[in-house]
């Protein structure tokens, strides 16, 4: 294993993870081969433009994903996670840009879903969320079972500004220890946080199946899929 300390008694713990932590669960990814990007356009169905010029394409898209994401479970990485969670108690958080709920369905409590959630539904008319699972997706564009409106998933889309970031801002410069787990590295602002968190004092560490884009912003590289490389870390670090 590459050398990486577990972090100390008294030591923060962020992990970032991306659509890798979910890919031994069946969930595709966005960027490696056959990934989602590869087979649809990503300003066709994940833009607030997309959804104005064609939001029954967009929610094609988000019912298929919400159909592989219901019926998806949790693998060892993040059963890993919400074991490092119990572990560590609050000097642990998890950021994910995952949107398919499997760290909670794992037992992840701390959970900031930077990019929103599958099981949500926004109403584009009043603005109120709705359970996914409760809402009638039959229609080509649902509606809002409060005002009759039309409801969109409530993701963020490209253009739209991510959740939590100053939450995760505070968390990034209060970090000792930054892991991310299973993405490209591509996508900003989550691929800034390695950045931020060093720059702050943080030690850094990445898992993922390649060197990701930003590889030469880490400490640490541990290469391999997160379901083999989380457990093993979880336990040395809970153990260390
Ligand atoms: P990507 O598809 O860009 O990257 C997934 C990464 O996981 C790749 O680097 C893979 O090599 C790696 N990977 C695949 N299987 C793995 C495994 N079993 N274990 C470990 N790593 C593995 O996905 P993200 O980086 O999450 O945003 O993408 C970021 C954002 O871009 C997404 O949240 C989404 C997308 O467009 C929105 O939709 C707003």
């Amino acid at each position: 294993m590459t050398q990486f300390a577990p972090p100390a008694p008294h030591e923060n713990v962020v992990v970032l993870t991306g659509a890798g932590v979910s890919a031994e669960s069946g969930i595709s990814t966005f960027r490696d081969a056959n990934g989602l990007w590869e087979r649809y356009r990503f300003d066709e169905v994940a833009s607030p433009r997309a959804f104005a010029y064609d939001p029954a394409l967009v929610w094609r898209f988000y019912k298929m994903r919400w159909e592989n994401a219901s019926s998806a479970q949790p693998n060892a990485g993040h059963f890993a996670l919400a074991e490092l969670e119990r572990g560590l108690g609050e000097r642990f958080t998890l950021v994910t840009q995952n949107v398919d709920g499997l760290h909670q369905a794992s037992g992840s409590k701390r959970v900031l879903e930077m990019h929103g959630s599958l099981r949500r539904t926004l109403c584009t008319q009043c603005g109120a969320t709705h359970p996914t699972d409760t809402v009638d997706l039959a229609p080509s564009i649902p509606s809002c079972p409060s005002c009759n409106g039309d409801l969109r998933p409530d993701i963020v889309w490209f253009g739209e500004t991510p959740h939590y970031l100053k939450e995760i801002d505070s968390l990034l410069r209060n970090a000792d220890v930054l892991l991310v787990a299973g993405t490209s590295g591509n996508v900003y602002p989550a691929a800034q946080f390695v950045h931020i968190a060093s720059h702050f004092g943080a030690r850094t560490l990445a898992v993922n199946l390649e060197p990701p884009e930003n590889a030469s912003a880490f400490d640490a590289f541990m290469q391999g899929k997160s379901g083999d490389v989380l457990p093993e870390l979880a336990n040395a670090w809970l153990s260390g």
